[in-house]
């Protein structure tokens, strides 16, 4: 469907030609006074200038040869030469009832369709998944659903880190408590044990402890590069043990983004990269892009304009071990030929991105990929504690992302209990549902790039720019349809009436809100902005409560009327189902 701003749009933009000024002062915009109207038309301070005339009297001129249209309830020039308009409820009438009759309510799907990877998991394995984690995760889910919406082919991957240093430090670690078992026995030709030597609790326990050991101990250090680089050359054992330490923790991190309602196309690991390292390797040489620094493979990104430093990508170390980098440049590689993609996006840490600037100029230097495909950064802020430092548990140390979910559950679940009755097990399940809507709502309604502040208490609030709130909202809604139904009769989606009535002031805010649906989704698709869709929701939540406490929806008498509310509140619901859907937050029915 055509977006009603671009209705409007074309309509103003007649009367700038008609009086004989350019089409594109024409542009309208949402009010940003919407007390005095609902769009606005700044065009003819701009005119004013090309044209040596007062602003006022372009936009008189502009006024008045368009003021019939019935497109317009209002429009009127105001000084110095702004053009205030409201537009008719009959078009806000038939407009609804187009996006009522349309699956998509009036989004229309891309004509450039675009195959796109989104890199957005980044867990390790072996590690346990901390708070860190959950940005990625479901900023990167949404994006992967925003982009899906809109028509495009995409493709999310998980990217698990699982090739460097910290397997080197588990093996050393475990070579060092358990000596006797055969991954470290050189001599051993058998079958290994199918059996893992570990459980996921104890692998958890076995990494910090390794970790904090190689900060203070060179010795062992030393001897975990060692080991990865005998692991990145198929020393049997380590292969083996490598494949349990994968094997037990992967199955965790599956369980971990399950409850994160965030799903991957494609589980791949850094290591899947491997196959395509040594062809890399030797293409990067052959064709001169790589030379010998200090020992290492490298290859130059600096360019004569960065006032930054900028440090070559390394491809491999001295000793022929590979790197992050490698394993990045490689994964380009094989993503190139799997998917053949028009753009990557990586969902990472904002600390990241001179590394990503240093990989895509590598990658578009060597012609990895097509001048043609996009590279994107989205790189997010930091969860902060209230202290304003990194999110921590109360003891100071790295809070798990179980344990986060679990309190951020319980709080709501206490909410529920205290003025509501309800069973246990009901309130538990709609707590679950809620808990995590208030968890990634918290934080996708912030800028990605920005740090933003975790806040227990408000992001549970039933009240305010929250989750609960949206969801609250929703529930509401569906309360009044059954009521609606069992007075009367099933709900119609598009019983909207020719927009002559009377209609109130809440009423078309809630319209406005509501028509404006489509164009919010290009731009947060546009800018890759989850934040975009919160916002919006929110102020439609906004709307309808407002709509809701101003008028008696069951009580109407004029039956038409309330049908035409019913309608509204339908479209409405449809149009929160499809924003939650598409930042994978889940509603319950009730609350
Ligand atoms: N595993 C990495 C880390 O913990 C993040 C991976 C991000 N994605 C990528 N393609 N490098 O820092």
């Amino acid at each position: 469907m055509e977006k009603l701003i671009h209705i409007i749009t074309k309509e103003v933009a007649k009367g700038f030609t008609a009086c004989g000024y350019e089409e594109t002062y024409g542009t309208v915009t949402v009010s940003n006074r919407p007390d005095l109207c609902q769009y606005q038309c700044n065009g003819s301070m701009s005119a004013a200038k090309q044209y040596k005339k007062a602003p006022i009297a372009i936009a008189n001129e502009v006024v008045d040869s368009i003021k019939n249209n019935p497109l317009f309830d209002k429009i009127e020039a105001v000084a110095p030469g702004f053009i205030n308009i409201n537009v008719s409820c009959s078009v806000l009438t038939a407009y609804m009832k187009e996006m009522a009759d349309d699956a998509r309510l009036g989004c229309d799907l891309t004509t450039e369709k675009k195959t796109i990877v989104v890199d957005y998991g980044g867990a390790n394995v072996a590690k346990p998944l901390h708070v860190g984690h959950m940005r990625p995760a479901v900023i990167g889910e949404s994006i992967k659903r925003i982009y899906k919406f809109m028509g495009h082919e995409v493709i999310g991957d998980a990217h698990l880190g699982d090739w460097g240093l910290p397997m080197g430090l588990i093996i050393v670690y475990l070579k060092e408590k358990e000596p006797a078992l055969p991954y470290f026995d050189e001599g051993f030709q058998g079958e290994y044990p199918a059996e893992a030597p570990f459980t996921i609790s104890e692998l958890e326990m076995i990494y910090p402890e390794a970790s904090k050991r190689s900060k203070s101990d060179e010795a062992f250090l030393q001897e975990a590069q060692d080991a990865v680089f005998k692991l990145q050359n198929g020393h049997r054992g380590y292969y083996a043990l490598w494949q349990h330490i994968i094997n037990v923790s992967v199955a965790d991190i599956k369980r971990l983004y399950d409850d994160l309602n965030v799903y991957f196309e494609l589980w791949k690991k850094e290591s899947d990269a491997r196959p395509y390292i040594p062809d890399m390797v030797q293409y990067m040489k052959d064709e001169g892009y790589a030379h010998i620094s200090e020992g290492a493979l490298v290859v130059d990104v600096k360019e004569d304009t960065d006032t930054k430093e900028m440090p070559p990508c390394m491809i491999l170390k001295s000793n022929g071990a590979t790197l992050y980098d490698t394993t990045d440049l490689a994964t380009i590689v094989e993503r190139v030929k799997l998917f053949n993609p028009d753009q990557i996006i990586y969902v990472v840490d904002k600390r990241q991105e001179l590394y990503f600037e240093r990989i895509f100029r590598c990658s578009r230097k060597t012609k990895l990929v097509d001048s043609h495909v996009e590279l994107d950064f989205l790189g997010f802020g930091t969860m902060n504690g209230k202290d304003g430092k990194p999110f921590k548990t109360r003891d100071g140390g790295i809070m798990r992302l179980d344990d986060l979910i679990g309190n951020v559950n319980e709080e709501v679940y206490k909410k529920i209990m205290s003025n509501r009755e309800m069973g246990e097990e009901e309130a538990r399940d709609i707590a679950k549902k809620v808990g995590l809507a208030a968890l990634k709502y918290g934080d996708l309604s912030n800028q990605a790039t920005k740090d933003y502040v975790f806040d227990v208490d408000r992001f549970t609030s039933f009240e305010g720019n929250t989750g609960p709130y949206i969801l609250y909202t929703m529930v509401r809604i569906k309360s009044i349809l059954a009521k609606y139904k069992e007075a009367n009769q099933e709900p119609v989606l598009n019983a909207f009436l020719d927009g002559t009535g009377e209609y109130g002031k809440s009423e078309i805010e809630l319209m406005l809100s509501a028509v404006r649906f489509n164009d919010m989704m290009e731009h947060a698709a546009d800018e890759m902005a989850p934040h975009k869709i919160c916002q919006y929701i929110f102020d439609l939540a906004n709307a309808l409560n407002t709509f809701y406490h101003e008028n008696k929806i069951i009580a109407e008498e004029n039956k038409e009327k309330q049908k035409e509310w019913i309608s509204m509140i339908q479209l409405v619901l449809r149009i929160f189902e499809l924003c939650i859907e598409i930042l994978a937050i889940e509603a319950p029915e009730k609350m």
